[in-house]
């Protein structure tokens, strides 16, 4: 049989496919060296987004290539039902040392949807061992987003997932989202987080306090709501519910997480208000490998050990190369500061996504913490109102990047209902002069797609 391809990856009609089908063609990479990327042909792109959300460190670390390539010719693969292995102790122990109190043990998993099923599994072994049985709900917010497997669809916050996957998954109760740029009339930001907290107790309360399991939510949000940050009084608040009705809180920190937000876990911002289980993916590996985790503490985990052991696991968990380069990633972050980093930059970039702001006609907001943020795209400042869906905003937004050598990641979150905002997620490796060139390139973009609308 002839397999033999063109080594250029040129494309013919058979293709392994992406989605959305429909989306123009891409750019077929070549490269990628810190925050940049070349495409095959030649092309040079800043890339604004850590790809999603995930390149932290930023491409082609040699310190991880060698380790990659130590584990490698090592050992790649030893079934975690016959060995344990080294580096996987290591990454769980660095993982919980930095991670602090209440996250004795690390579940690794090889992506952040695997990381969502095994902190609902875990929770729900948890109720079984403890004698709560009748605890199975796990509440989630509307938007949001924990993956894109079934029983992490389940807890997802998306209209149309439901509306096309609700039959053969279990869609869970929901409860509002927190925004705070786009708030109900009579409401400012504060009191509407403030209802959204007490909508939580009133599902809690409605679901029957001892069906529910857990509430899962972003602490920092990603894609779905643009680097949502609710009020402080929200993360006690919640913390307050879910303690009073013996509600596991779960945080989902596949995008807050692993240093972004200048901080280990975001969860860090909110001292009084920690969760019980914590899932990690994207940075922690930093795109050299798929990883994922969830962090539990010990008695959870006694609990369940003693009950028989976590009935759950994929083949991957754990694997020995997966785990050695999270471990040079984690090393890299530390030794070189890129939590300080992120913070510091996370300010500067604050500041210069402020001013871009107040320069421009179609941003409405910027929100975040560290290099998680976001800018909000809208027709009208003064309404808040979105460019109407036939218009694909930020598609063009996109598009426009692209044209000036700047990846954009972006998000219009139910059809626009929510608003729609373009993420901003450098590298945490960021420079002062790789940020100048960034912003450049974003207000240049921004300026070009405001002067195309608002001709
Ligand atoms: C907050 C959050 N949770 C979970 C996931 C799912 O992670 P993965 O795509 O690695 O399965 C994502 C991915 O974007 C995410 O942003």
């Amino acid at each position: 049989m002839d397999i033999r391809v063109d080594e250029t990856g040129s494309r013919g009609s058979i293709q392994s496919f992406y989605a959305p089908q429909d989306a123009p063609r891409r750019p077929v990479i070549d490269r990628a060296e810190g925050i940049w990327m070349w495409d095959t042909d030649g092309r040079r792109y800043l890339d604004a987004t850590s790809g999603p959300v995930t390149t932290n460190i930023g491409h082609g670390n040699p310190r991880v290539i060698a380790a990659m390539e130590a584990q490698a010719r090592k050992v790649c693969f030893a079934s975690r039902a016959l060995f344990e292995n080294a580096p996987n102790i290591r990454l769980a122990q660095k993982v919980s040392a930095l991670a602090g109190p209440g996250f004795e043990h690390v579940f690794v998993t090889s992506g952040g949807s695997e990381a969502t099923e095994a902190a609902i599994k875990l929770a729900r072994q948890y109720a079984v061992a403890k004698g709560e049985t009748g605890r199975w709900k796990v509440l989630g917010r509307d938007p949001g987003y924990h993956g894109a497997t079934l029983g992490a669809a389940a807890v997802t916050g998306d209209p149309v997932t439901d509306a096309v996957f609700g039959p053969v998954m279990a869609p869970m109760p929901r409860v509002p989202t927190p925004f705070t740029y786009r708030v109900p009339p009579n409401h400012d930001a504060e009191s509407h987080a403030r209802a959204c907290a007490d909508a939580l107790d009133a599902a809690i309360r409605g679901a029957g306090p001892d069906t529910v399991l857990a509430f899962i939510m972003e602490p920092v949000g990603g894609l779905a709501t643009g680097a949502l940050v609710a009020p402080d009084s929200y993360y006690s608040a919640v913390r307050e519910i879910c303690t009073r009705h013996g509600v596991l809180l779960v945080f989902d920190e596949v995008m807050s997480g692993a240093g972004r937000t200048g901080t280990f876990l975001a969860a860090d911002h909110w001292p009084d208000a920690r969760p019980d289980l914590v899932t990690l993916a994207k940075g922690i590996a930093a795109g050299y490998t798929p990883l994922g985790m969830v962090l539990a503490p010990a008695e959870m985990v006694d609990a369940v050990v003693a009950s028989g052991g976590f009935l759950h696991g994929h083949t991957y968990s754990a694997n020995p190369l997966s785990c050695a380069v999270g471990e040079a990633v984690l090393d890299e972050v530390i030794d070189r500061d890129l939590m300080g980093n992120a913070a510091r930059m996370g300010a500067v970039l604050r500041e210069k996504l402020t001013a871009l702001m107040e320069a421009s006609p179609v941003v409405g907001d910027v929100r975040g913490i560290g290099l998680l943020q976001a800018v909000e795209i809208v027709a009208d400042k003064a309404t808040k109102a979105a460019f109407p869906p036939e218009a694909n905003a930020i598609a063009r937004l996109v598009a426009l990047g692209m044209e000036r050598g700047l990846l954009l990641y972006s998000r219009s979150t139910a059809g626009g209902r929510y608003g729609e905002w373009l993420m901003v997620t450098p590298p945490l490796t960021i420079t002062p002069e790789e940020m100048d060139e960034m912003i450049r390139r974003l207000s240049d973009t921004i300026d070009a797609f405001a002067a195309e609308t608002m001709a």
